[in-house]
């Protein structure tokens, strides 16, 4: 049970199960993890999709020949396997030049190096068929008002979006581009903070069409936000392109727990959410395995990731067949709210004439909202 299948479209990055467990203050504690070996492990475990950053799959500064042999192995490697590379990005935060970010640093030539290093991952992407290429800011953002002009920084990132959209119709490609949000972390403030800025970002684009977001559990909680109301709002924009799960524990650093780390209540109801809505797109998980774990550890995390998802379906499964969870929902008006306020071909005006015979009733009825989440905390504490 809770054995992961191809319809699942489980996926993870490269740079997850391949984390050597650098932070700010410790050293390496895992070695290099050779991505043909990532994809044998994680095909065995089920996942359906692989991911990577440009840097993670070919080393900066690798020649051309190297390259083709290492993108020779890979390919190999999924063949094989059958899994699958349904996103890819671009590393543009390793490399020192990156320090003030790409797409945004203040330097021009910089901002030319990253549109180049992006374009020629996109290729890369395309050529494995991924679908989506996400965008993750990285080093773009701040630690001062004084050194960053914000205005002038999304001009700047509407330019590189619209030359990338540019670049792929161009070419042909069958690739949409996913905006990462994320409040901090490595800047002390990041541009695009929250799912609810890139959306409103990605409305002024040339071609709005072609991008939308892949929020991350962890980083909306990092800005105190509810990653399932983001996720919502990303889906009723028809938005939602990608997905990064993972956990995290409230307003702190970054922290990449696995799935079902962290906040198990949002896990829970993101879950039933993506489930209800028929969300088709790859569930993608980037966690990075603690510290603490050895190769072993890695890959039982990893594991761990999908049997929770599969866990949490199952739950979310239950509570929505519970008689009496129809029951309180029916009590709560839940499904009342996605009744439109005004009848259809009701003028505004017979509402605005309209008088309440009984507003002391709409005073006193309470929405049963606590009995409605206790049936949900039970279903997700297996007592029901
Ligand atoms: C983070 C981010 C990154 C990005 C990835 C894609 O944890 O800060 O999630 O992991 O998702 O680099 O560009
Ligand atoms: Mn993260
Ligand atoms: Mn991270
Ligand atoms: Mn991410």
């Amino acid at each position: 049970v809770y054995r992961p299948r191809a319809e699942d479209r489980f996926s993870f990055g490269l740079w997850t199960v391949g984390w050597q467990g650098v932070n700010t203050f410790g050293s390496a504690v895992r070695g290099p993890l050779d991505p043909v070996r990532a994809v044998h492990r994680l095909a065995e475990l089920g996942a359906w999709g692989v991911t990577f950053h440009d840097e993670d799959l070919v080393p900066a500064g690798t020649g051309a020949a190297e390259r083709e042999r290492i993108i020779g192995r890979f390919r190999a490697a999924l063949e094989e396997t059958g899994v699958v590379v349904p996103m890819a990005t671009t590393n543009l935060f390793t490399d020192p030049v990156f320090r003030d970010g790409g797409f945004t640093s203040n330097s021009r030539r910089v901002r030319r190096l990253a549109l180049r290093k992006a374009a020629a991952n996109i290729d890369l992407a395309a050529e494995l068929g991924a679908r989506t290429y996400v965008c993750w800011g990285g080093q773009d953002g701040a630690e001062s008002e004084a050194g960053k002009d914000g205005r002038a920084a999304l001009e700047r990132l509407k330019e590189a979006f619209d030359l990338l959209c540019g670049y792929i119709r161009e070419r042909g490609y069958d690739l949409r581009l996913a905006v990462e949000p994320k409040p901090n972390e490595p800047r002390g403030d990041v541009l695009l903070p929250t799912v609810g800025h890139a959306l409103a970002f990605i409305g002024e684009l040339e071609h709005p069409e072609m991008v939308g977001v892949n929020p991350e559990v962890g980083h909306e909680e990092m800005a105190g936000l509810n990653m399932v109301h983001g996720v919502a709002q990303a889906l009723w924009h028809g938005k939602l392109f990608h997905i990064d799960l993972n956990g995290q524990r409230g307003v702190k650093f970054d922290q990449d727990l696995r799935f079902g780390g962290g906040d198990l209540r949002e896990a829970f109801f993101l879950v039933d959410l993506l489930e209800r809505e028929g969300y088709s797109g790859p569930r993608h998980f980037d966690f990075k395995p603690p510290r603490t774990e050895d190769d072993e550890g890695v890959w039982v995390s990893a594991q761990a990731c999908m049997r929770n998802y599969l866990i949490l379906r199952e739950k979310a499964a239950a509570f929505r067949a519970d008689p009496e969870v129809a029951e309180a929902l029916e009590a709560s008006r839940v499904g009342e709210l996605a009744e439109p306020t005004l009848g259809e071909g009701e003028p505004l005006k017979a509402l605005l004439a309209e008088v309440d015979p009984d507003v002391e009733e709409l005073r006193e009825r309470g929405y049963g909202f606590e009995r409605l989440d206790q049936l949900a905390t039970e279903h997700l504490l297996g007592v029901r």
